[in-house]
């Protein structure tokens, strides 16, 4: 691994705002959790939007609270070059991702105010709300709303798996803003986050310059039997939803088998009443399906919903389907692409062209402009675990990367 020896980012003051951050929300065995439009995740936003004030940035936050701080550029054409991820977490969430692309860039933003470096664009980190989906669906919420995917009447009475609506949550947390974050021509968006999987650490390289991200298929299944006796009930006269959704989470994984590629997961899966002795009147259980082709994802989705129907007529259960994320597959823009391998080499890190198998808001980004993204390792391989882990050399490199992406967009004036 080598640096830059130009304008370089302080890898050490960006490791401590990635501490700092991570104390919001820290979970008592360690991670971090900061669950949408939650009070952590307030606190959370409001740390990151206070470093934006400190840096001097124009700060902007809309109705739904995603936040973008902007430091302006030279040229009078208002152009935007962005950056940004987000701060919202998984419940078992780490301290890496999404806060890394964040606070990178702002780590970016105060290195260029500290060499007074100008540049002709106008620079801006977002910080998109619910990118993780957990709580409320469908992932990549923030993102959604400023390319103008999702509404916000169709966001505001989502309700989250606790029952409370994001409405109720906007107005109880003071969360949202009336500005209009898109307000200015975005010219691209390229976007840090640690890669959450084992490639670049099997192949020993710096870093990953991501050109796709896989698409995503979310739906919840439930599923209406009947309680009775777990003893006296003949296995022929039976009406089991649990066992309907075992035979369901079972095929999931004969379903990756079956289509190269695939992959499925059965996050979530709960059983009413859930009790030793009596057969399961309802089991509600989640689905995520991914893949890179959107024909794949398609046929593994038609495979399933047969599937479901076929056991649900056998055990006599009634099945209700509903989709909570259906995120396409995504080709990054070239150029972005290349200013990112670019970046990269003249830094002298070692890269490799790859596919995002995590979704991402650069994927959302790319449905209206020009984005791409860069990884870093994550330390086996790991997220979404409270062990989730990067190198304050590898978080400083991809930061590193980033600086000089963004200044080849902004056109840096050296
Ligand atoms: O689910 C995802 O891929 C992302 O972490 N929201
Ligand atoms: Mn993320
Ligand atoms: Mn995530």
């Amino acid at each position: 691994m080598t640096g830059s020896t130009t304008v370089q980012i302080n890898g050490k003051r960006l490791w401590n705002e990635l501490e700092s951050l991570a104390k919001i929300g820290a979970l008592p065995g360690g991670g971090v959790c900061r669950l949408a439009f939650s009070k952590e995740d307030k606190q959370g936003r409001d740390y990151v939007e206070q470093r934006m004030r400190d840096l001097g940035l124009e700060v902007r936050i809309d109705p739904i609270g995603n936040i973008l701080g902007v430091r302006a550029g030279t040229g009078d054409d208002r152009r935007l070059v962005l950056t940004g991820s987000h701060v919202d977490t998984v419940g078992t969430g780490g301290k890496y991702d999404g806060s890394l692309g964040v606070l990178a860039g702002l780590e970016v933003l105060q290195t260029l105010n500290e060499h007074q470096v100008q540049t002709h664009h106008s620079i801006g980190v977002a910080a998109f709300v619910n990118e993780e989906g957990v709580r409320f669906m469908p992932d990549m919420m923030g993102s959604l709303y400023v390319s103008g995917q999702l509404s916000l009447e169709e966001i505001e009475p989502i309700e989250g798996i606790d029952g409370k609506t994001i409405k109720e949550c906007l107005e109880a947390l003071d969360f949202s803003g009336r500005d209009d974050i898109s307000n200015q021509p975005i010219d691209c968006f390229i976007e840090l986050h640690i890669e959450q999987g084992p490639v670049l650490l099997d192949n020993d390289l710096d870093i990953g310059v991501v050109d796709r991200v896989q698409g995503i298929l979310w739906e919840e299944i439930v599923l209406e039997g009947d309680s009775n006796h777990a003893g006296v009930t003949p296995m022929n006269r039976r009406r089991d939803a649990g066992y309907a959704a075992s035979v369901i989470a079972a095929y999931v994984r004969i379903l990756t088998e079956e289509i190269e590629g695939l992959r499925g997961t059965v996050g979530a899966l709960t059983l009413f009443p859930n009790l030793i002795n009596v057969i399961a009147k309802k089991a509600t259980m989640t689905i995520d399906l991914r893949h890179a082709e959107k024909d794949r994802l398609i046929q593994a989705r038609d495979l399933l919903h047969k599937k479901i129907n076929a056991i649900c007529d056998k055990e006599h259960v009634a099945p209700t389907i509903k989709t909570l994320a259906d995120v396409d597959p995504v080709v990054f823009d070239a150029q972005c692409i290349q200013s990112v391998e670019k970046a990269a080499e003249s830094l002298q890190y070692s890269s490799i062209r790859m596919i995002s198998g995590a979704g991402h808001d650069a994927q959302i980004m790319a449905s209206k402009w020009p984005a791409s993204m860069i990884f870093i390792p994550s330390q086996d391989g790991i997220s979404h675990n409270i062990n989730e882990y990067s190198t304050p050399e590898h978080v400083e490199a991809g930061a590193s990367v980033l600086l000089h992406a963004l200044l080849e967009q902004a056109r840096s004036i050296l």
